[in-house]
Formats: C-alpha cells, structure tokens, sequence
C-alpha cells in the first residue's frame, strides 16, 4: 500500500475535495455526490451500520503519527488517548511508534490489555483515584506525572520497597492559551499542576527529590487545547528550563526530561487558524537549545502529547436527517444524534461544517442550521451553513473533523445509545466498536 504524501499537519488541506477543505486526504467526491473517504463510500457505511456513524480513516491516523515523528524526530511523541482510544487505534499508534498519555485505569487498562507496552505510557490526572495508582503500579507505566503536593508522599508509599518509579512533575508556568476558557490549563487559577510563580513547583521538585523511591525525570507542563500559535510554547521552554536551573543549583541535579503537553489547534471549517506543527517542532528545538546554553544545561529529551491534531481529521461522523423545519428566522436541519455524541458545540460553542453526501442537488444552496435530535436549545452542530435548499428526511449529511473528543466524550442522553465506529482503509472497511443499544442501556439499570 502506497500512502499519499504528507499532509501538513492541522491544516486540513484534503486532496479529494479542494483546497481548504478539512477532510481527510484520502476524501474523493465522486459525479454522483457519494464521498469516498479510505476508499470506501460514506453512503454505503451509512447503509450497512446505521446512523449516526463515526468513520475513521486508518491512514490519516498513521500519516499523521508519523508526520509527528517527523517533524520531533529527537522527541517523543506520546498520543493523548482522551482524544480517542479504542483497542485499534492503541495498535496503530503503538506500530506507528508513538507513546501513549492516559489520565485513568480505563484508558491504561484498554491500551495495555490491547499489547500497548506500559513503559511507553504516561500517566496523567489531577485527582488520581486509589485504583487509577494501582493499575500504573501494577502494570508499570513509564512515568506517572505528579499534580499536586499531596501525590508525592501517596505515590511515594505505594512503590515496593525495592522498587523506584519514575515520575514528572506537573507545572503551571502562568500563561494562558487555548482555544476556549473551559481548556487552558497553563495559568494559575485553574485546577492543574504546581505554580511556578507562588513557589508550589519549586518546593515540590525538592520534595520528590527527597523520596527515594521515586525518581524525578523532569518537568511537564501542557498549556490548553486547541492553540494556534507556537508562542506560548517558546515561553513555557524558558521558563521551565528556568526552573530546570534552579534545580541544578539547588540540588546539583541535572533533569532529563521536559514535556511539553499537547494542544496543537487544528481547523474545524475551511479558514479556521491551525497549529504549524513542523513550524513548532523546529522553534521549541531552537528555544531549548538557546535556553539550556544561556543556563549551562544538557538539552533534556522533548516529550509533546498531541491527541487533537492526530486523531481529529480522521474522523468523519455521518448522520441522517430526520426532519427539516423552516421557521420565520432560519431554516432547521434536524438529526439523528447530536449532543450525546458530540457535547463540543454544548460545551464550548464550536460550530462544524456538515455536508450533503450520497446524493448530488441541483438545488440552490441556503444557509442552513443543523441541529441533533437531543431535548435542548443548545443542541446545534451548524450555524448558517451552506446546504441544497432541498435536503429532506433521509439524507445523509457528513460532518468532518469529528475523530476527537467526541465518541471520548459522548453519552446516553435521551437514552440514545453511541455510534459505531468503522475504521476505512485502502478501499476497506471494519467495525472498530459497535453501536450502544437499548439492550446495552436496559442491562446496567438493574433496580425496580
Ligand atoms: N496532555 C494533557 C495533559 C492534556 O490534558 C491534554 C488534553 C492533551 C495532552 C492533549 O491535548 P490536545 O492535543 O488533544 O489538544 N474536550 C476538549 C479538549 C480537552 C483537552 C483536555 N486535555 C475539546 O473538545 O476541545
């Protein structure tokens, strides 16, 4: 199988459908209207598994992990699983070479019994719960990042006697970025990580320091989601390499390690702003290099953990309409999933680009509001966009960019069960996790 090459990374810059356009490169509009993603018609996936149907181009997934290993080659490159994990895209991810960030046993547990090595995995959570350390322990993460004062003793104590766990430190660095308030965790006033500016960070690097059993590798911090520029992340480099020095000086030892979170922003609509992730890879390499010479340190070895930029324009989610309404103020476009599926417009009032597929209109195009079929106002994927004044009940409408935080973030409300996912590949097709039924939901209600 020949892959395509590279697409750069978050601008979405699809072959098959125009330049701008944010699906995944392997997208193909066919005479007849019918979209190929991997190969495969999304009407047809619409056909044989129903709907709402996420569809998850393999090869966007892998060309993305190795453009990241690319652009970072002395860095590594750990995929953050909130995003999205399924035993399939652990496997990807793992072959493609990539580490894996978890923040709960779920994520762990799914990745490891999926054969993800544990030493490749990080562990994440400002509130880690007893069963969250156990499995790390248990199954022996890579590195556990500590959150707050109160870990350091806790993780300390449940490490055998003999045993010696590798551990980062979580630190707030004071800027603050990210693509909505509800996701920048860099400035203080939020729950994340050990300030830098009050002194938390610094006094917390002496009290790992002192725990035997545990063994500092260095510094993480991750600033927020969603972030279009390479700014914020020059700063963090300073000022944690600053803190890097100060632990020299104090306690003669040299840190390793400094990882830099995730965050890289990426476009949801044609136009939307993304992360250069070649543009950062080269400017943080250049920021550290230039940090560490002016303090007299070693480079440590970069860490980045995207989860967006690898797994979001992989994604297709594809619905059916259900009704259509036109009211004196706007034309409804009404679907059959919605805020269970995806929470993103609910949460942070992000807006997506849907389009008809499996059918070509000739109708003119009128701007359009699409809607779930969930029991609020606020439940809206499209806000004035494009559509064939003519798209009716039963049509099919894709919406791009849906392959993170949205499945990992869906629920069972209004009982209506989660989609499907179904990975394309080279012309293929196979489901990855089935759809949630009625039986599912009816089975965990046990009282009466
Ligand atoms: N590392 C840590 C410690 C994180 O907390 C996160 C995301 C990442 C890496 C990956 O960030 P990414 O590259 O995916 O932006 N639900 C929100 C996003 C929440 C991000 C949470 N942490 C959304 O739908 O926009």
């Amino acid at each position: 199988m020949t892959l395509a090459p590279l697409p750069p990374l978050g601008t979405g810059t699809g072959t098959g459908i125009g330049p701008g356009s944010v699906w995944p490169a392997s997208a193909v509009e066919e005479p007849h209207g019918r979209l190929l993603v991997g190969g495969v018609a999304l009407d047809e996936i619409a056909e044989s598994h129903g709907t709402p149907v996420y569809v998850l181009d393999e090869d966007e997934v892998r060309r993305r992990c190795r453009a990241y290993r690319k652009a970072f080659p002395e860095a590594e490159v750990h995929y953050a699983a909130k995003a999205f994990l399924c035993r399939a895209l652990a496997r990807w991810v793992e072959e493609e070479g990539l580490g894996l960030d978890v923040c709960s046993a779920g994520e762990l547990e799914l990745a490891v019994t999926a054969g993800f090595p544990p030493e490749r995995i990080l562990l994440h959570g400002n509130a880690k719960s007893p069963q969250d350390l156990r499995a790390a322990l248990r199954l022996g993460v890579g590195r556990i990042v500590i959150d707050g004062p109160a870990e350091i003793a806790r993780i300390a104590a449940a490490v055998g006697p003999h045993e010696r766990q590798r551990v980062m430190l979580r630190v707030t660095p004071g800027i603050g970025a990210g693509g909505h308030p509800k996701v920048r965790t860099g400035d203080d006033g939020q729950k994340f990580g050990l300030s830098l500016r009050d002194g938390h960070a610094q006094h917390a690097v002496a009290r790992v320091l002192d725990q035997p059993r545990l063994e500092l590798t260095g510094l993480h911090c991750h600033l927020g989601s969603q972030i279009t520029e390479v700014k914020p992340y020059l700063v963090a480099v300073r000022r944690l390499v600053g803190l890097m020095a100060r632990t020299r000086d104090a306690h003669g030892v040299v840190l390793r390690e400094l990882d830099l979170g995730g965050g890289h922003g990426i476009a949801y609509r044609p136009g939307d702003p993304a992360l250069d992730v070649a543009g950062l890879a080269r400017r943080v390499r250049a920021a550290l290099v230039d940090s560490c010479a002016s303090a007299g340190l070693p480079v440590p070895r970069l860490l980045v953990e995207p989860g967006r930029a690898v797994v979001g324009p992989a994604g297709v989610a594809v619905y059916r309409v259900l009704a259509v309404k036109a009211t004196a103020e706007r034309v409804f476009v009404a679907v059959d999933g919605g805020m269970s599926d995806n929470p993103r417009p609910a949460l942070y009032g992000v807006r997506y680009a849907p389009r008809l597929i499996g059918r070509r209109s000739g109708a003119d195009q009128r701007r359009t509001t699409v809607v779930g079929r969930h029991c609020e106002a606020g439940d809206v994927l499209a806000e004035g966009v494009p559509l064939p004044a003519d798209v009716r009940p039963g049509d099919l409408l894709a919406l791009p960019v849906a392959g993170a935080y949205q499945l990992s973030m869906a629920s069972t409300y209004n009982l209506v069960g989660r989609p499907p996912v179904v990975a394309v590949a080279a012309g293929g097709s196979r489901l990855l996790v089935r759809r949630e039924t009625l039986a599912d939901l009816r089975a965990r209600d046990v009282g009466r």
